[in-house]
Formats: structure tokens, sequence, C-alpha cells
């Protein structure tokens, strides 16, 4: 037996509960860890929620740090006792101990604690497709970025920085747009207050960026379009405001023949080859120093539905943990 946050209907964080499971050997192809930490991520409240369905009751969370404790048949690669740190997989990371596809596991640097790995793996390769792959940052390029305090926001601010960029970013209050400067935002823009298109049209002399990326969504899809310059790309990646729902395709034309992608993580990191590429990446510019982690929330594991409620309440700056 062991330990894990479960839900058996959709609704607010109170549906998450603290259950005692039953944790079968791993199946061919699997292996089981003990989790000593597990990421808390915004995707985890729109499986929560029922924004993205899942079948019920179900585990929740996809991303986690711990050590290999059995191996299933045919698991070559990976020995008990190996440290290792996953994003995706299936729904689950929400637990003390699990079952997990041995190849959606990549091997944690000594040098990395499981803390860290449980913080950078899903937001930090997230920053990693969206700078590197999705929209290629030059040197040179101003990139606007929305929730730049947040989990994805920060890493990706502090990387968007080393790659040569200017960084205009949104925040939800003042103490947010101060803890983004300090992480590589040259222009943080308190957008609860402050229009941030007429804001990015002036620190752009006119002219637009060549990348919005959008985590909001519903709330500022519209105004994001409206900060490109012609041929730019809108990279609507989340939505913590609420879903986007139908474009009109006519509208991409008239706002200056823009670029419109919808991507996923779980799309990019599919082949292990990517993923492997990626997470390579990723410890490089975390080991390097030049990008720093920023683990501002510890909960315990059990807390799970106070942690939700606090990163949908925007009470949550950087990223947050879940400690079994
Ligand atoms: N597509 C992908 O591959 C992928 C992968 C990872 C994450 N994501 C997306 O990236 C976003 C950030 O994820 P995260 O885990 O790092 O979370 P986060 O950015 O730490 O938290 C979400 C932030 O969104 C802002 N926000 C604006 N309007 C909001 C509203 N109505 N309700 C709640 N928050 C609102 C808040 O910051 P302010 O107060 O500063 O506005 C809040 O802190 C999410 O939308 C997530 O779904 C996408």
């Amino acid at each position: 037996m062991t330990h894990a946050i479960r839900f058996h209907r959709t609704g607010g964080p109170e549906v998450l509960q603290w259950e005692a499971v039953e944790l079968p050997p791993p199946a061919a192809g699997e292996v089981r860890l003990r989790q000593h930490a597990v990421g808390l991520n915004f995707v985890d409240t729109y499986y929560r929620s029922g924004l993205y369905p899942t079948p019920l009751p179900s585990g929740i969370g996809a991303e986690a740090a711990g050590v290999v404790e059995a191996l299933g048949e045919g698991v070559t690669d990976l020995q008990v006792g190996d440290r290792v740190a996953y994003a995706g997989g299936p729904q689950g990371a929400y637990a003390e101990a699990r079952n997990m596809p041995a190849d959606r596991l990549v091997c944690l640097p000594a040098a990395l604690s499981f803390e860290q790995g449980a913080a950078m793996m899903l937001q930090g390769l997230t920053a990693q497709y969206l700078l590197r792959r999705t929209y290629r940052v030059q040197p040179g390029d101003t990139v606007l970025i929305h929730a730049a305090a947040g989990g994805v926001g920060l890493l990706m601010c502090q990387w968007a920085k080393v790659l040569g960029a200017t960084v205009i970013g949104t925040v939800g209050s003042d103490a947010k747009a101060e803890l983004a400067a300090a992480h590589g935002c040259d222009h943080p823009i308190v957008y609860t207050r402050e229009s941030f298109p007429a804001r990015v049209r002036e620190l752009t002399g006119g002219e637009g960026v060549p990348v919005v990326y959008d985590s909001i969504g519903k709330d500022t899809f519209m105004d994001s379009l409206s900060c490109l310059r012609p041929l730019g790309m809108m990279v609507s990646f989340g939505n913590a405001s609420g879903p986007v729902g139908d474009v009109d395709v006519g509208l991409l034309a008239r706002m200056g023949s823009l670029f419109l992608t919808r991507p996923s993580l779980f799309t990019y990191a599919a082949r292990r080859s990517d993923l492997l590429d990626m997470a390579g990446e990723l410890f490089e510019v975390v080991l390097s120093g030049k990008v720093k982690l920023q683990i501002n929330q510890r909960y315990a594991l059990k807390d799970a539905a106070r942690a939700q409620a606090d990163l949908e309440a925007r009470r949550t700056t950087g990223t947050s943990l879940l400690l079994p």
C-alpha cells in the first residue's frame, strides 16, 4: 500500500482526497518509484476541474523526482537506486510511490537534488521548447511573456535573457513585477491596472514584438495578437484564465499575416530522443547557474488541495513543490 491524492468527481480543489492505494508490481516496461518531491503545475488544475477530460476516479499530477525501487520486465537501461525525474506520462504524480513507464524517465545529474528535479522538468522543458523550437529566440529580439513571475514565466524570462532577448513581461502585482525584474524581465507590466498592448507598442517604437508567449488564454488572447508585428508568432500555450474558444482565422490575415500555434510539451517531448535532448539542454543551463530555479512554495503532499487553491488564486510565484 501507498498513499496518493485522487479525485472521484471533477470540481474545485476540495475534490482532491488523500487515499491509501494499492501499488501493484511494475508492469513490463515500467519501474516503481519512491518519490521525494512532486511538482505542482497549473495543468493539474485543468484535469481536476474537468477542463481536460480524464476517466474517473483518477490520480493527478505530471511531474516528480525520486528513486527507482523495482524494475518491470524488459527494463534494461535503468537500475534499482537510480535517481530520476519526469514530466508527463499517465496522471498520478501526487503520490508517495508509483509505477511509471521507464521511457518517460530522465536520470538526474548528481549535482541536482530531487527538489530541483521536480521543480524543473515540466516548467523547464516547456521553457526550453517554447524558446528554442516553437519560436527560436534570436539575440536582439524583444519578446512578450505573460505571467512572468509564475513557474514557467520566471524560467522563460531568465532563459530568454541568456539567448540575448529583451524581455517584456506581464504580472499581476507590484511585488510580482519586482520578482520578474530580478529574473531577467527588462520591462514588467502590471496588466491588472495597465493596458499591456499600449505599453508594448511604446516599448517597441510602435513596431510590435515578433512573438508573444501567452499562457493566460481567454483574458489576454485578443490583446496579445495586437502586440505582434506583421508575420509575428502567437504562441497560445495555456488557459490560466479559461480557454480561448473559437478563433476566426481571417483575423490573423487582418492583423498582419500572423502565425498562431497552440503547442503542448507532450507533443514536443513525445520521442525519447527529443526528451533527452531537451532535458540535456535544460540541465546544462540550470547547472551553469544562468537560469536559477525559484522554489517559492513548499506544501506537504497531503495538502495538495490548498496548494492548488493558492495557485489558482494567483497567490504563488515561481515554482511550488508537494513533499511526500
Ligand atoms: N502547453 C504547454 O506545454 C504547457 C506546459 C506547462 C505549462 N503550461 C501553461 O503555462 C501556464 C503557467 O503554468 P505554471 O504552472 O507555471 O503556473 P503559474 O504561471 O505559476 O501560475 C499561473 C499564473 O497565471 C496568472 N493568471 C492570470 N490570470 C489568471 C487567472 N484568471 N487565474 C489564475 N491565474 C491567472 C497568474 O499570474 P499573475 O498574477 O502575474 O497574472 C498566475 O500566477 C499555465 O497556463 C499552464 O497551463 C503549458
